[in-house]
């Protein structure tokens, strides 16, 4: 096996975000977020688990960044909560120095340590004030998404320089809006339909306003892509299917991102089921401009690909939730696209390990979006959940966890050697933290949190990833 190592000034980072770290959800002036709403709904968090304590990385973070610096974490990607700087939603509600100042602290403690602070201005946890007036299906939302843009930026924009405007969109507006699995809960395809825009609006007018006080900046987005593929690629039934879901999940956004359109084939499917209009009701002259300027980074955020028919697949359990909530599809137009099972390793959340999905990923990426514009591609997200035990002597061996991160490392070196121009990666995630849906029954972090005492453990595959991290390449597959 060769041993691939990576591009001078490769960036190797740890990702997580703010309601599944910090905690602290009502202290300092931090009003409820829609997911601290959510998780009260029966039913709709496994276990009733809730974001009130998390990783309680909100009081720890010092502890949390010698951590990092132990393990050769070169940069940080974490989000801003919404509701903790500005409790009202907007400015005209005030802005929460206590909050500000938090995130202050933290970009200090991370500069101290020579660790880049890699900023995500929003990873789901909206005001609940905000969704009480719409939430993302109100094109007012983008407009106050700017005033928290312009927030941060005055306080941290002299030392933050890489910021990331939105994590994964298509979660936001189909998992919250369509499927009804995320926070608000909704289920309906239109609300989908207008929170997607209206969240690539946020996206293009904070650029647009980093872009002006900030010329220098690297400003960019956060997509989770699929990869989908036919069953059979000879049946033009199934590429049909696998090209519906790679409208309705990828293009949905790179083409208005890069682009400045909407794929002509999604507005015919929208179209045949009578969606076109009522989308296209909410996109205004001049939005795709805007969401289309120019980024320095486009994240990617990969997890497995799907399998994809326009046949039932009776082996396939479906995409089921965790909890029991009646559940609707995300797509907007879920007609006649069935997932199928494949024979693949699998993680704890049942999620295929398929790293070279990944590897085809960021080379079309390059080549069909980001290379033409001089966009730099960043894995902003990878990892696996393993139901991980500590040994008695203190240990975690995540041998499943190592592997997944290696497999998905060489998949990534194998994209740069075929061209793709890839900056960085970021582990998901450095602790193990609160996971949605699936509360804290999933663990993904390199290091083990004992949600009792706020332990910290770094799993072996986190001292892999240290070593890893610090030769800029990876090791040869007899030491690993
Ligand atoms: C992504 C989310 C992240 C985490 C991982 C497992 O969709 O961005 O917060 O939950 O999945």
């Amino acid at each position: 096996m060769s041993n691939p190592d990576f591009p001078q000034n490769f960036l190797w980072g740890a990702a997580t975000s703010s309601f599944q770290v910090e905690g602290a959800a009502a202290e300092d002036g931090r009003t409820p977020s829609v997911w601290d709403t959510f998780c009260r709904v029966p039913g709709a968090v496994l276990n009733g688990d809730d974001g009130d304590t998390a990783c309680d990385q909100y009081h720890r973070y010092r502890d949390d960044v010698d951590l990092m610096a132990a393990l050769n974490i070169q940069t940080y990607r974490f989000s801003v909560s919404w509701p903790r700087v500005l409790p009202g939603g907007t400015l005209a509600g005030g802005v929460n120095q206590a909050g500000l100042d938090y995130y202050s602290r933290l970009v200090d403690a991370l500069l101290d340590k020579d660790i880049l602070p890699w900023l995500t201005l929003y990873h789901w946890d909206l005001p609940q004030v905000l969704e009480e007036a719409g939430g993302w299906t109100n094109r007012d939302t983008a407009y106050r998404f700017v005033e928290l843009t312009q927030t941060l930026h005055d306080r941290l924009g002299d030392r933050v320089k890489v910021w990331t405007t939105l994590n994964e969109p298509w979660c936001s507006a189909f998992l919250g809006y369509t499927a009804g699995v995320h926070a608000p809960g909704r289920q309906s395809a239109s609300e989908g339909l207008a929170a997607g825009h209206h969240l690539l609006l946020a996206h293009g007018l904070a650029t647009q306003e980093l872009r002006r006080a900030a010329p220098e900046a690297e400003l960019g987005v956060t997509l989770n892509f699929t990869v989908a593929d036919p069953v059979d690629p000879e049946d033009p039934a199934d590429r049909d299917a696998a090209r519906r879901v790679d409208g309705q999940f990828n293009r949905f956004f790179t083409d208005p991102i890069f682009r400045g359109s909407y794929p002509a084939d999604l507005l015919e499917d929208l179209d045949a089921v009578g969606l076109a209009e009522g989308f296209l009701s909410h996109v205004r002259d001049g939005d795709l401009a805007a969401v289309s300027t120019p980024i320095e980074t486009l994240g990617v955020n990969y997890y497995h690909g799907e399998a994809v028919s326009a046949h039932p697949d009776p082996e396939a359990p479906g995409n089921e939730a965790p909890v029991e909530r009646a559940v609707s599809s995300p797509f907007p137009v879920p007609g006649g696209v069935h997932m199928h099972h494949r024979d693949l390793p699998r993680t704890d959340m049942g999620w295929e390990v398929q790293p070279e999905g990944l590897t085809r990923l960021l080379v079309r990426l390059h080549e069909e979006y980001t290379g033409p514009a001089g966009t730099r591609l960043y894995i902003t997200e990878n990892g696996a959940a393993y139901d991980d035990v500590v040994t008695p002597d203190g240990r975690v061996d995540d041998e499943g966890r190592r592997d997944f991160l290696e497999q998905h490392l060489r998949a990534t070196a194998d994209a740069i050697a075929k061209g793709a121009d890839v900056g960085g990666y970021f582990a998901w995630s450095l602790l193990d933290n609160f996971e949605w849906a699936w509360g804290y029954s999933q663990r993904f972090g390199i290091v083990h949190v004992d949600f009792e005492t706020q332990e910290r453990t770094v799993k072996s595959s986190g001292w892999w990833y240290a070593r890893v991290a610090a030769a800029n390449a990876l090791p040869a597959p007899a030491e690993s």
